[in-house]
């Protein structure tokens, strides 16, 4: 198989995680016999250094063109004054938006061998983590209106929170049939108490709910559902939210499995093209470090071989090569508890693909 890769390098200790990424990726062409053509793609903090611009249309294209996109992550404090329509995450919405990706998959999945670096108690983290958040991706407060105005005499800063019918609907369906494809749960999770939004997203999912009789649905609110998730994560299976709902709680249900530097995430609209990367930063506190864990984006790899190249047992060999280091007890500083190994960037890929 031949397949059209676009890469985002991205920003600060980012690019360290796509070059083990791509040792991974190479790996596995050869040893199926595929060609993986790779496309270096400018976005971010990267483009902005380049191009004076997030995201020129000319590096959309390239993704465009791409069967899929990998991505590291964006974003640093050298960048941190620019105006907010020119920052470097603009250049990651701009993209999103631009690729039509509405539905963000996160997996919150603790590995076994991680059991000791989830900061939750062991008879909780024994009942199991193992639940998927469903992201909306293109639409909310993300994507609204943002202004910042005289009134009275003082400025005052409005963030407009836009949800359509048509939005909501297309990303509850992916959360039905998502649950359909796992344990048959589905909780959707807002703020109906006290938004409009919410209340909409509510009335459009009890109009889809009787199409998917199989799936167990149930409702909650975001702020007791960050609580439950600390307090008893084996509850959930599929949580479908909003935007800005999924960025907060797939960061907190990154940590409890042991480290944000192991969850990928998938990004897909219409068709397979998709847009792979984790869901952690840039991490600029460890840039050029060696110090960064790149399975994160390594499982990013996969989930794209997977679901955009329908590659399903060469994504199973990353995944169960991500599992046999772990076994070894490699870790990164990042997930490190007492009798492991600590390695950097460059020997997790090299034990990574090692073990492939
Ligand atoms: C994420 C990130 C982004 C988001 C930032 C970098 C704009 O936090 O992918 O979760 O908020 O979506
Ligand atoms: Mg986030």
């Amino acid at each position: 198989m031949q397949k059209n890769i676009a890469l985002i390098w991205g920003d600060c200790a980012s690019p360290e995680i796509i070059a083990e990424s791509v040792h991974v990726l190479d790996r596995i062409a050869a040893k199926y016999g595929h060609t993986f053509i790779y496309t270096d793609v400018k976005m971010g903090g990267a483009a902005i250094d380049a191009y004076g611009d997030p995201l020129p249309q000319s590096e959309l294209d390239k993704c465009l063109a791409a069967d899929a996109v990998l991505l590291g992550a964006v974003g640093g404090p050298k960048w941190e004054g620019v105006p907010g329509d020119q920052r470097p995450e603009k250049g990651l919405l701009r993209l999103r938006a631009g690729m039509g990706l509405y539905a963000n998959t996160r997996p919150a999945k603790i590995w076994p061998q991680l059991a000791p670096a989830s900061p939750l108690k062991p008879e909780l983290v024994e009942k199991g983590i193992d639940f998927v958040i469903v992201r909306e991706l293109t639409g909310g407060v993300y994507f609204g209106k943002h202004e910042t105005v005289e009134a009275n005499g003082e400025k005052q800063a409005i963030d407009w929170m836009p949800y359509s019918e048509h939005e909501i609907e297309r990303i509850a369906r992916i959360g039905f049939e998502t649950a359909q494809k796992r344990r048959k749960k589905l909780c959707c999770v807002d703020k109906a108490n006290v938004l409009d939004t919410s209340r909409l997203w509510r009335a459009v999912m009890h109009r889809l709910q009787p199409e998917y009789p199989d799936v167990a649905y149930s409702e909650m609110f975001v702020d007791n559902c960050a609580m439950q998730i600390v307090k008893d994560p084996s509850q959930f299976d599929v949580i479908v939210t909003e935007n800005m709902f999924g960025d907060i709680l797939s960061d907190e249900a990154s940590e409890i499995t042991g480290s944000i530097g192991m969850i990928p995430s998938s990004s897909l609209g219409e068709g397979t093209r998709g847009l792979y990367e984790p869901i952690h930063g840039s991490a600029p506190d460890i840039a050029g470090q060696d110090k960064i864990n790149p399975t994160a984006c390594i499982l990013s790899a996969a989930m794209m071989l997977r679901y955009s190249f329908g590659l399903a047992q060469e994504a199973d060999d990353i995944e169960a090569a991500v599992g046999t280091v772990l076994d070894k007890g490699f870790r990164t500083a990042d997930n490190m508890s007492a009798g492991n190994r600590c390695l950097g960037c460059k020997d997790m890929g090299a034990a990574i693909v090692a073990a492939l």
